[in-house]
């Protein structure tokens, strides 16, 4: 799997499009019944912002409420390539709202409601600016229900690979970090706004349509198939999925959960297949080292286009590039993919930056696996990568590494590494204490390199600072670990 994350062509983020903030949108009048009080008298109503000011991406996400939940319905038909949808997105506002933004890139919006009564709408690049016909005050919840159609296209964006819906030669694949939610639905597009789902994908009668979660059954009518998948646990945008066309569909029950895989049919049955069923075999070997599983569904979804030439983590259901199991069975991939649903799903991101935090975990599952099934200790996978590791790597410190170096050597494999000058540093003991009690403390939540650091830290009873300094911002290749 190494091949696919070492030299990637890493394509430098030109220019992000900040988005307006809606400047020129003014306060409205908040109604109240004629003659009832208005709670919101004498307050300031204004247009929530366009980002949530991540320092990499101060377009992705929007200020000024927090979603709980998408109910996401599309219909999709490859043929013609258009996907109609409606989205309601139940919301708390955190500040007095005039108008609010919803990133959504592409596509037509044809009518947008807010509890109910007509809203006004307008684009503003990659934004959806929604304004109520009454202000929302701090502290209220609010229901969004929009509705939309067109023919949606990947985001050129993106720092590695392609971003978003992809149209393939059977059907669809809506993938990519950090963005791709907004091709197909309007969004909070950041990490920091976790959010439960449920995703109705309808698709012609015969196609399979799989997302993210539990299934929840699947009807037709009308020469159509509808697809329902519930994600109750939070979950960030990114990582969400839709993958339509024909798929081999495995089903199954572990630990009273449910899995469901799905291997793409234009591969002959085989080594891919093989991978996905040893998910739950991974799965479960990871409990034993970072707590429980932290969803409530398995699985899996391999998909042939050559354009994803990489795996993604998507929640409870990893999307993994064919590519990988082209030599022969893979559970190493399998192994990166769901560690992420602990370090990176449940606990997640707060911005960018941190992305260590996801790819030097998952590294370092990856050498924990292979040393639970005795293919090599993770100290010999440390020792190779500090040997050879080039300059560009201890060039970038993995904890700044850069809009561009978001998914570098640095950040998988020095990222590794930093876990592993850890676990020499405390001891086995306390390292895997510290890995479980992150895993526990912040489940469902964000968290930041700072409270990792706090947490190490704390758990193990030593002082970590010089160590994380060195291995996280250093601008040298570091001493080799040593117990402390
Ligand atoms: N996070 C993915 C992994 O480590 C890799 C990845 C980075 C990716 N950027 C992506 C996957 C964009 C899909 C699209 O497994
Ligand atoms: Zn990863």
């Amino acid at each position: 799997m190494a091949w696919m994350r070492r030299g990637v062509g890493l394509v430098t983020v030109a220019a992000l499009g900040l988005a307006g903030c809606g400047a020129d949108l003014e306060p409205e009048p908040e109604r109240t019944p004629a003659g009832a009080p208005s709670p919101t008298a004498g307050r300031q109503f204004a247009p929530g912002a366009a980002g949530v000011g991540d320092a990499y991406f101060p377009s992705y996400g929007n200020g000024g409420y927090d979603v709980g939940r998408y109910a996401v319905k599309v219909r999709y038909d490859p043929a013609a390539d258009r996907l109609t949808g409606t989205a309601t997105v139940q919301a708390t506002a955190t500040a007095d709202l005039s108008a609010f933004h919803l990133d959504l890139a592409g596509l037509t919006v044809r009518e947008v409601t807010v509890d109910g009564a007509p809203a006004r709408h307008a684009r503003e690049a990659d934004e959806l600016v929604v304004t109520p016909a009454a202000g929302l005050a701090a502290g209220n919840g609010f229901t969004a229900e929009i509705s939309y159609e067109g023919r949606p296209e990947p985001l050129r964006t993106e720092v590695l690979g392609e971003g978003g819906w992809l149209h393939t030669d059977d059907g669809a694949i809506a993938l990519g970090q950090p963005e791709s939610a907004s091709t197909w639905f309007p969004v909070n597009d950041h990490p920091s706004d976790k959010a439960t789902y449920d995703i109705e994908i309808t698709v012609p009668k015969g196609l399979t349509a799989v997302s993210n979660g539990v299934p929840k059954g699947r009807s037709d009518a009308g020469g159509w198939t509808t697809w329902k998948w519930s994600e109750a646990a939070p979950m960030a945008s990114y990582l969400s999925t839709v993958v339509i066309g024909d798929y081999r569909v495995t089903t199954g029950e572990h630990k009273g959960r449910p899995v469901f895989s799905a291997v793409s049919s234009t591969l002959g049955k085989g080594a891919a297949d093989a991978s996905m069923a040893r998910t739950t075999e991974v799965a479960d070997y990871l409990e034993s080292v970072f707590g429980p599983y932290p969803f409530a569904a398995y699985g899996g979804v391999v998909v042939a286009d050559d354009r994803i030439r990489y795996a993604l983590e998507t929640q409870s259901r990893p999307v993994y590039g064919a590519g990988f199991f082209r030599g022969g069975e893979n559970t190493g991939v399998v192994a990166h993919e769901l560690a992420h649903q602990w370090f990176g799903n449940s606990v997640s991101l707060a911005k960018w930056q941190d992305i260590w935090l996801n790819e030097g975990l998952a590294t370092y599952a990856e050498w924990l696996w292979a040393e639970h099934r005795g293919t090599g200790t993770a100290q010999a996978a440390f020792d190779g990568r500090y040997a050879v590791s080039s300059s560009r790597v201890w060039q970038t410190p993995p904890a700044e590494p850069g809009r561009a170096n978001l998914f570098s050597e640095s950040v998988y494999q020095r990222g590794g590494m930093t876990v592993h000058a850890l676990r020499v540093a405390v001891g086995d003991p306390a390292f895997f204490r510290i890995l479980k009690t992150w895993a526990a403390e912040k489940r469902n939540a964000n968290a930041t390199t700072a409270e990792f650091v706090a947490l190490a830290e704390r758990v193990s009873g030593k002082q970590l600072d010089s160590l994380f300094d060195a291995w996280l911002r250093g601008t040298d290749r570091p001493p080799a670990p040593k117990r402390l």
